[in-house]
Formats: structure tokens, sequence, C-alpha cells
């Protein structure tokens, strides 16, 4: 039936149709958010192209958990940010059961134990030269060494207590690896998301800035083993390779541009899907309402809807504070 019979206005006229007839909602339980953790007390660093977004220290970290928790917030994602002291080229920090990141893991488990607390696996923060993994003379980032050292830093990470080991370097048959060594060290309920489908994308620049490895990476790029922004059937089967290895969650980042990827691994794989809105997507949204440009509350929660909209479980966001204290208001 046409015009007058379907009259598609007539749901949307009133609010109480408006809400019955709503298919996708966020809560406060789709958000996890990502915090950079540095050494110090009572220490906290503003991130010029992240406005809103600090680096704190572990004591400042946890008065924040208190109130993410709060707001009903499952998990939060923590990014360690060392001095270049503590860098080198086989990226030693990252396995060190006393580092920065194991610490924050033990002191977050300690205080708020029902907070989720994920861990990034990946070498980028502990290398003097802001890659990944281990290179070689040529520069080129190794495969399978990189794993071996991997396989430590997800160790210690789930040592200290982390929930879920979140890799996120995009090396080959990793997940594999970490999931039988946590496996054979008895840790059969640790998590993994994999960030499966990592697009080599210009959208991280100001989370590179946030921990500090833009400088180092200088002219540098992680082509070698992110995703080309072009494919897309390459990131089905990147996803399928990581559900094997053992992964429980799996990943697609950046998110707003890369929503057709997010739609097609949950349609064809049915498997629990999350994606990364990440530091230049907030950074470009922020800038915008800084200037007045876009309304910061609905634009904020509307790109937020989108990536339910496109099938994501839950969504890694900066704005996930801010967006949780909207929905408690
Ligand atoms: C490091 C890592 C990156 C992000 C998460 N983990 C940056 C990169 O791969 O260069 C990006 C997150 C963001 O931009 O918000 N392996």
């Amino acid at each position: 039936m046409t015009f007058p019979f379907t009259r598609m206005r007539r749901m949307r006229k009133e609010d109480f149709s408006r809400r019955l007839m709503r298919e996708h909602r966020i809560s406060s339980d789709d958000l996890i958010y990502p915090m950079f953790v540095i050494e110090g007390n009572n220490s906290r660093e503003h991130i010029p192209s992240m406005p809103g977004i600090e680096r704190v220290s572990i004591d400042i970290l946890l008065e924040e958990a208190a109130e993410l928790v709060d707001l009903g917030i499952p998990m939060i994602a923590l990014f360690p940010v060392v001095s270049n002291d503590k860098k080198s080229l086989l990226a030693e920090e990252a396995y060190n059961p006393n580092g920065l990141a194991q610490r924050a893991v033990k002191a977050l488990k300690e205080a708020f134990p029902e907070l989720g607390v994920m861990t990034d696996v990946a070498l980028d923060p502990f290398t003097t030269h802001g890659q990944d993994g281990i290179i070689d003379e040529s520069g080129y980032v190794l495969n399978d060494v990189t794993v071996d050292t991997l396989v430590k830093q997800a160790l210690s990470h789930a040592q200290a207590g982390a929930d879920v080991i979140a890799p996120s370097d995009m090396m080959d048959g990793r997940i594999g690896e970490i999931r039988n060594e946590l496996e054979t060290e008895g840790f059969i309920n640790t998590l993994i998301m994999a960030y499966s489908a990592k697009y080599a994308s210009a959208y991280y620049g100001p989370f590179r800035d946030a921990v500090g490895s833009s400088t180092n990476l200088g002219k540098g790029n992680k082509f070698t083993y992110q995703m080309d922004p072009a494919n897309s059937n390459e990131a089905i089967r990147e996803i399928m390779l990581d559900l094997d290895e053992g992964a429980d969650m799996v990943m697609v980042k950046p998110g707003m541009p890369y929503l057709d990827i997010v739609r097609r691994v949950k349609t064809e794989l049915e498997v629990p899907t999350f994606v990364y809105q990440v530091s230049g997507e907030y950074a470009m949204q922020m800038a915008a309402f800084q200037n007045g440009w876009l309304d910061k509350d609905t634009v904020m929660m509307e790109s937020l809807l989108a990536f339910k909209r496109a099938g994501a479980d839950g969504i890694l966001t900066y704005f996930a504070k801010d967006a949780a204290r909207l929905l408690k208001n």
C-alpha cells in the first residue's frame, strides 16, 4: 500500500510512538573508556590534541575509576605512557611485572574488583622507534620475534589481574600464541579482545601524541602490519583467524569511517563485536564542539548510536564518561 495508506510520519508524530519503535539504544553498558596512565602522584597532564582527556597517575586513576563504576561503565582500557629511558629496541619494559601498566591493573582490581580492566598488548609505548614490534636492520617489524615478546607482555598483564587482554599489534598468529600461554599458565578465564581489523589509519594521530610515540615514530608508518583502508574482505579473514586462534571478542578500528566493516562482521560472523571510536574521531568532533559548530551532547550520542546500528555490541570511546553522565541525568 502506498500513500496515503502508508504515512511514515504517523509513527514519528508523538514521542511515545517514537520511543516504542526505536530499534537501538545506547546505555552505559555499551561503553569502554580508554585511559592513559603515567608515573607519579596526584599528576594530571592535558593532551592538547584530545581536549578533555588527560594522562593521570595511578592515584588519580583510582579516583576516576570510582566515578566510572558509579556511572555504570563496565570496563576501562588502560594505556601506559612511559618515559624515554624505559624504551628500548627490544621493549623489555612491556613485560616488567612491576611496570606501570601491571601496577595500574593491580591497584584497580584491588580497589574495584567489579570494574573490568582491559590492557593493550603491543610494544609501541616501549620501543625507541614507536613501532608495535621488534625491528630488523631495515626497520621491518619482525613477526615471530615480536609475538614471543607479546606473549610475555600478555602473561604479565594476566598475572597482574587483567580481565581482558587486547592485542592491538596486528602480528600474525599472536592470538593463538597468547591463548596457548594463558591456558598453560592456568589463566583459562582471561578474555581476549582482538584488535582484529585494525587499519593503518591516520586517525590515530592524537593517540600517538598522548602516549608519546609520535615523535619516536617520526615519518614511520605501520603499513606492513596494519590493514590497508581500501580493504574489506581482508577484515573478515583477519577476524576469522583471530576467532580460530581463541579470541572471545573482536574489534574493528577506527570506528565511524569503518561502519561498513562493523556491519559485515556482525552479519557474517555473529560474534561479540566491538568498535573503537579512535582519538582522531574524538579530536575532530571536539574541535567542532569547542568552536560551537556542532552541539556536543546530541552529536556525541548520534555518533555512538551509529555504532549500535551498525551492529557493535560495545564501543571504546573517549566520550564514555561524558555519555554515561548524560545518560544518567
Ligand atoms: C597501539 C595502539 C594505537 C591505538 C590503540 N593502540 C595506535 C597505533 O596503532 O598507532 C589507537 C587508539 C586511538 O587512536 O585512539 N598499538
